[in-house]
């Protein structure tokens, strides 16, 4: 068995994840094929990004269940699902290898599933950039997209193109002339590091900007749409996403610029009725005192400082234009939901 992504390799015995912590400068890819190896990759944003961490959590879990009994399996399945907290894709990859009955574990069934649902996420961010493109273009009418995005989204953070940046390259494959201002994301700079290098590698036309100059760049008419991903989507359409998407949100509201998210609809938690029940990840206090990565560690805040740190936050659903999902897009949650329960209702019917 072979899988492959821009940032996952997997061939039937050994797992290998480029470390996204060290990018754009070095490309180094790690050896993450024993569980602790993947649990610290994922805990340390080597491997990120919602539905990847649930993929690769998912072959990490699946090929360590051809060596070990199914009572390790179900301890190591418990720690991989707390590594992080917020992407519930991580959870819906883990339970659907982990669907068998006590004492029934077929570790063969359990690769196929993980293979499955790494193929399952590239037709499904195919689907996001082809629904995503047809509305927008339909939608908004200029004769530029200036797209504004937050965090990484793109083939770095799924198994596929991406689910923001998915959407972002298929209208730009289309119309060849769309800007994107990538913001560079504090504390950990996935816009700056990795948004801004998958960018150069598109050759996609952009210009990077710190988080406080969003505002700015709305005020003065320079961005006509703002393109996100999601990390957990509720019922009612809150979505939590990295921190720093709710900013952008009020300041698309204030300036009347139109926020869509984009994401699998394994993104979507039918158990979270809203916002709150969606827990938020915190992290290490030196995150914000400095920085760390391949470009050195550095901290210029004083050491004893106190520091909140939430690595999402939460954007309520009347701030969000749309919902770019694989399945469409919806401008209303509760279709969105009506579809997916009414899906599964049939899934299950069909004994699937
Ligand atoms: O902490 P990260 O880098 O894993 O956060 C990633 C994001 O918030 C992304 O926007 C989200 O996971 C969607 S990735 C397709």
């Amino acid at each position: 068995m072979k899988l492959e992504s821009m940032s996952f390799r997997y061939d039937g015995r050994q797992i290998s994840v480029l470390d996204q912590t060290r990018l754009p400068h070095e490309q180094v890819w790690l050896d993450a094929t024993e569980p602790r190896q993947m649990i610290e990759a994922i805990k340390s944003l080597r491997v990120r990004g919602a539905p990847l961490i649930g993929l690769a959590a998912a072959v990490a879990l699946a090929h360590t269940a051809q060596t070990v009994n199914e009572d390790e399996v179900r301890t190591i399945a418990g720690e991989l699902r707390a590594s992080r907290p917020t992407a519930v894709n991580l959870m819906y990859c883990l339970d659907r290898l982990m669907k068998f009955a006590p004492g029934q574990m077929d570790a063969g069934q359990m690769l196929n599933d993980a293979a499955e649902l790494f193929y399952e996420d590239q037709a499904l961010c195919d689907r996001i950039a082809k629904h995503g493109a047809d509305f927008l273009k339909e939608k908004i009418k200029v004769s530029q997209f200036k797209i504004l995005t937050h965090c990484n989204t793109g083939g770095l953070a799924t198994a596929g193109v991406g689910t923001a940046i998915g959407v972002i390259r298929e209208l730009n494959k289309q119309l060849g002339n769309v800007h994107v201002f990538v913001d560079e994301t504090r504390p950990l700079l996935q816009g700056g590091r990795l948004t801004a290098w998958e960018m150069a590698k598109l050759s996609i036309s952009h210009t990077l900007i710190c988080d406080s100059m969003a505002a700015s760049l709305m005020r003065d008419g320079r961005v006509n749409c703002v393109i996100v991903g999601c990390d957990r989507i509720a019922r009612n359409g809150d979505f939590a996403n990295k921190i720093g998407t709710y900013s952008l949100a009020v300041l698309a509201r204030h300036h009347g610029i139109p926020l869509f998210v984009a994401g699998p609809s394994t993104t979507v938690d039918l158990q979270c009725e809203s916002a709150k029940d969606i827990p938020i990840e915190e992290r290490e206090a030196a995150e914000v005192r400095g920085v760390t990565g391949s470009f050195g560690n550095m901290t210029w805040a004083p050491a004893e400082s106190p520091v909140w740190n939430p690595a999402f936050d939460v954007t309520p659903h009347e701030l969000v234009a749309a919902w770019i999902l694989d399945r469409g897009v919806y401008t209303e949650p509760a279709v969105m939901v009506e579809e997916m329960v009414g899906s599964m209702a049939k899934t299950e019917r069909r004994g699937l």
